[in-house]
């Protein structure tokens, strides 16, 4: 297996309601690992770049978060229209989406 060119990981991690930390799954991640894998199946783009969906990766408070190596780049507030940006201009075009990523307090 080749090795992926980026590798995004995308937080599904869960947790009871009520809880202080909150989660990305109440947040809606769902949707957004959803559209990440569909866009990558229509455009045959599993050859070149992985996708995982994770446990928690941080900032649970500004989910859902999506990180991508290896650049380390976070990206907080992700939507589901969002997810067609960062494969176009990140995986595809090298260049981070700056005003999806996570505030430098949160992950600088
Ligand atoms: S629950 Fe998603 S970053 Fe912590």
């Amino acid at each position: 297996m080749p090795k992926p060119e980026k590798h995004v990981f995308i937080c599904t991690q869960m947790r009871p309601m009520g809880h202080p930390r909150g989660s990305c799954s109440e947040k809606g991640c769902t949707p957004v690992a959803e559209e990440f894998w569909y866009q990558m199946q229509e455009r045959n783009l599993f050859g070149r770049f992985a996708v995982t969906s994770t446990g928690c990766i941080g900032p649970c408070g500004v989910g859902p978060n999506v990180l991508v190596y290896p650049e380390g780049v976070m990206y907080s507030g992700v939507s589901k229209e969002d997810v067609a940006a960062i494969i176009e201009e990140h995986l595809l075009g090298d260049t981070p989406v700056e005003r999806l990523k996570a505030p430098a307090d949160v992950w600088g």
